[in-house]
């Protein structure tokens, strides 16, 4: 069974995502973005994030799914759902809810540079340094946390828990 403590509240996430969204509103200005939420764990933080940013943005939408231990090997991702538009010539911002290893956004972020975008950013909510294993670069983090399992606000246990308002750690077996 699950024990659920708070890790990060729902108004220090809120908190923090004002900041972030001022300073990609800042970064940004003068320019138009597409915000690309990686489904499902991008998703809550994308729909707060959005609207916490003042540039003109489109939402995009991607479905990635990992090769079991192939990925592992390879860090190979298949692409379940696409963007809808091209992004040649485009700002990309790619939100995410959690980077541990590295492998899923390395080959998205490879995949998008390949399209000939002006540029592509990564903005997540969170980041665990300690589970690094291919080295992507990460321009907005919401906040760096320790190697534990983590859920809520977006991230899962077998598909449950996405809807809690805050970021819980597991301290059950
Ligand atoms: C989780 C998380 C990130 C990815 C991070 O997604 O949402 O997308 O894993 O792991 P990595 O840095 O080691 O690649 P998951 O594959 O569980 O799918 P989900 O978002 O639908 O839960
Ligand atoms: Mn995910
Ligand atoms: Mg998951």
């Amino acid at each position: 069974m699950l024990k659920l403590e708070t890790l990060i509240s729902e108004q220090d996430i809120q908190r923090r995502i004002e900041e972030l969204g001022a300073q990609i509103s800042k970064d940004y200005d003068g320019k138009e973005i597409i915000m690309l939420c990686v489904l499902k764990g991008g998703v809550m933080f994308m729909t707060d994030l959005a609207k916490r940013v003042t540039v003109p943005m489109k939402m995009e939408f991607m479905a990635v799914s990992s090769y079991g231990d192939e990925y592992k090997s390879s860090g190979i991702v298949k692409i379940l759902k696409d963007l809808d538009e091209p992004i040649d010539g485009k700002h990309v911002l790619i939100v995410e809810d959690i980077i541990d290893s590295g492998r899923t956004l390395s080959y998205l972020k490879n995949i998008l540079e390949g399209r000939n975008p002006s540029s592509v950013k990564i903005c997540t909510l969170l980041d665990k340094p300690d589970q690094r294993v291919v080295d992507v670069e990460v321009d907005y983090v919401g906040f760096t946390i320790p190697d534990s399992f983590v859920i809520g606000y977006g991230l899962d246990y077998h598909q449950f828990y996405r809807n809690l308002p805050y970021i819980a750690v597991n301290k059950g077996e």
